[in-house]
């Protein structure tokens, strides 16, 4: 089975990330159990959600040689420049928790109401390959005073475009079907897909399909008969036997199937 490595430390996405995955037959494994120094930290130094979700998976990928994901998400305000944006997790520890937060964010907006959105960015980094992003935005905006329970974070300020409730008022089901995340993680799921697609009809070529094996047995009879042809054409004629020579010997000896050139070249390696 695949193994791939999740740059992050929180056990809640890396449960959701491993559901996810499961059928794809990737195994999902936290950077925390490859890499045992307590003193390893990635910096998120990017200044873009995409720049630190490809700083965290490219990171862990060069340690560990392993395909490598990483997502960075976060809360953006329209008029404020898209504050708290990749400083969400930090500004509401800063000022002592996301009660405080909401309140910051209230007096900056002087009580009115600010579009905002839901950003997340899932980078996947591999050896030798381009590193790839998937976003996902969810698009709303703000509400004071704060409502719902369910979910964490800046939930319970945020409304969804053509939804009534906050994020904290919905179901978990029901966030998790319009949300950033979901968004970014559908565009992610789509794409390992394909490369599973693409990696089946690879190894089904290379392996057993019916086109290599006819591609071989058609390559080792031309083989033959060219061998025939010159060894024939030497005992009576010593000079160069040409292609049209060489096209009748071959029709006459057998009915070759129609291969693809790029089937054949292939089964010559
Ligand atoms: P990270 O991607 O885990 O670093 O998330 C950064 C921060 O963005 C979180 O700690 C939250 O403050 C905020 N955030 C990201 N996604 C959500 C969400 O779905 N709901 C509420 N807050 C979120």
């Amino acid at each position: 089975m695949q193994k791939f490595v999740i740059a992050s430390a929180n056990e809640n996405k890396i449960k959701e990330f491993q559901e996810m995955l499961k059928p794809f037959s990737v195994r999902v494994v936290p950077y925390k159990t490859l890499i045992k120094d307590e003193n390893f930290e990635i910096e998120e130094t990017g200044k873009t959600f995409e720049e630190n979700a490809k700083l965290k998976a490219e990171t862990i990928c060069e340690k560990t040689g392993l395909p490598t994901f990483a997502d960075d998400s976060g809360f953006c305000v329209k008029s404020l420049n898209d504050f708290p944006g990749l400083y969400s997790a930090r500004f509401a520890n800063e000022v002592g928790g996301y009660d405080k937060a909401f309140e910051e964010i209230k007096n900056r907006l002087n009580g009115k109401c600010s579009e905002a959105q839901f950003v997340c960015v899932i980078a996947f980094a591999r050896k030798g390959e381009k590193t790839l992003t998937f976003k996902g935005i969810c698009n709303g905006f703000t509400v004071f005073p704060p409502r719902g329970e369910n979910g964490f974070g800046y939930d319970s300020i945020f409304v969804p475009n053509s939804y009534g409730l906050t994020f904290a008022e919905m179901t978990d089901e029901e966030k998790n079907s319009i949300s950033h995340r979901f968004v970014a993680t559908s565009k992610f799921l789509k794409f390992m897909e394909e490369l599973k697609k693409e990696q089946e009809s690879k190894k089904s070529v290379k392996e057993d399909s019916p086109v290599k094996k006819v591609a071989k047995r058609v390559v080792k009879e031309k083989v033959q008969v060219v061998e025939d042809v010159i060894i024939a054409k030497s005992d009576t004629q010593p000079e160069i036997v040409s292609d049209d020579v060489f096209q009748v010997e071959v029709d006459e000896k057998f009915d070759a199937p129609e291969v693809p050139f790029s089937s054949v070249d292939d089964a010559k390696n």
